[in-house]
């Protein structure tokens, strides 16, 4: 049984300002990777900017970031890091920047490769790198996975790397700001990390104490999703905390299936990452039940539902429907069969038919 998180986790209202030293000690120049407008508009970059501003630390920025990363953006970051001869870097805002900075830490930090280096094994470090999440799910603050969307294999996957971030600067105010959808789909994104987590071949008493605490802890945020309480600073600093803790269990077990199945929803219909993972959630629960059905009433018991049912229909509620074809549930079902890494995760061997059953039982079949 192992436990391994290196990163340096701070979590508290003002945190970027507050651990300037822990920022600023990080190196000589600093590459800031970020989206195109969130960090600008949240606060954050102004934040991280001003830190380094006031340490004499100089910087620059890439702000190109698009959802759902490619390998192409991140080689092209990366020639400027190289270029510019920055020795940090810090990704700020949802998973992926976040994702996209840990990939460019270690192009950065091996000037001789290209990316093809990113999904092959070599004995590759990557440079000091620090996140500041703007979402409330993705959990790559602590996380050492990077997914990039790879688009000569028309999919995402994560790159062959373990990037964990050494500082993670975690604050509920980033946000405030952001829209009703976005904070549903980041907090599903938690959820469906504390439910594939505590539900995964690699599950132990060690990380089962996140993934139960993070599931006690999202059972106290459904108020805010259903719209039955407004958020104020301290419920942020909730979602946010929530989210940090998804991240550790992950950081131990990997993800499951509905992230497996979730990829090529978002690739071939763009659905959010996070609302992509939560159509799945409850056929996956019910199909791991016919194996182990108490690992499954723990964690309805501690997200607060009494059946496998009720839960479904609260995330229906909470999440649009996607349609797919038939002709592409039979391609999406090959798919996943033929992925034995993933299909690995599930603790019980599984037969195409309940991976059909999981699918044609969330997706609107056309
Ligand atoms: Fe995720």
């Amino acid at each position: 049984m192992r436990f391994f998180d290196p990163s340096n986790v701070f979590i508290e209202h003002d945190c970027v300002k507050a651990h300037k030293k822990e920022l600023a000690a990080m190196g000589k120049k600093a590459f800031i990777i970020t989206g195109r407008h969130s960090a600008k508009t949240n606060g954050s970059q102004d934040d991280v900017t001003d830190v380094l501003t006031e340490a004499g630390i100089p910087y620059i920025i890439f702000d190109e970031v698009e959802e759902n990363p490619s390998v192409e953006t991140v080689a092209k970051a990366s020639a400027i890091g190289k270029e510019a001869g920055v020795d940090f870097v810090i990704g700020i805002g949802g998973g992926s920047p976040l994702d996209a900075g840990k990939a460019i830490a270690l192009l950065v930090a091996n000037p001789q490769e290209t990316e093809e280096c990113l999904y092959t094994r070599k004995n590759l470090k990557a440079l000091p790198y620090a996140a500041v999440p703007t979402t409330c799910g993705t959990g790559a603050e602590v996380t050492p996975n990077a997914v990039l969307t790879r688009h000569a294999l028309k999919t995402k996957g994560s790159i062959s790397y373990q990037i964990f971030p050494d500082l993670a600067l975690v604050d509920g105010k980033y946000i405030a700001s952001i829209s009703r959808k976005l904070l549903v789909n980041t907090a599903v994104d938690a959820l469906a990390h504390l439910v594939e987590s505590r539900l995964h071949s690699k599950g132990n008493i060690l990380n089962y104490m996140f993934s139960e605490y993070g599931l006690k802890l999202w059972s106290d945020l459904i108020p805010y999703l259903k719209g039955e309480k407004e958020t104020d600073s301290e419920a942020r600093q909730f979602f946010m905390l929530t989210s940090t803790v998804a991240g550790l269990a992950i950081a131990q077990t990997g993800t499951s299936l509905p992230h497996a199945m979730s990829y090529f929803i978002t690739y071939r219909y763009q659905v959010p990452h996070g609302h992509a993972c939560g159509i799945f959630l409850a056929a996956y629960m019910k199909e791991y039940a016919k194996n182990r059905p108490a690992d499954v009433e723990t964690v309805l018991s501690l997200l607060g539902f009494e059946s496998a049912d009720s839960f479904a229909v609260f995330l229906k509620d909470l999440l649009e429907p996607v349609s797919i074809s038939s002709e592409e549930l039979v391609l999406f079902t090959d798919d996943l069969m033929k992925n034995a890494g993933k299909l690995a995760t599930y603790p019980f061997a599984i037969s195409k038919e309940a991976v059909s059953e999981i699918l044609t039982s969330s997706l609107l079949i056309e």
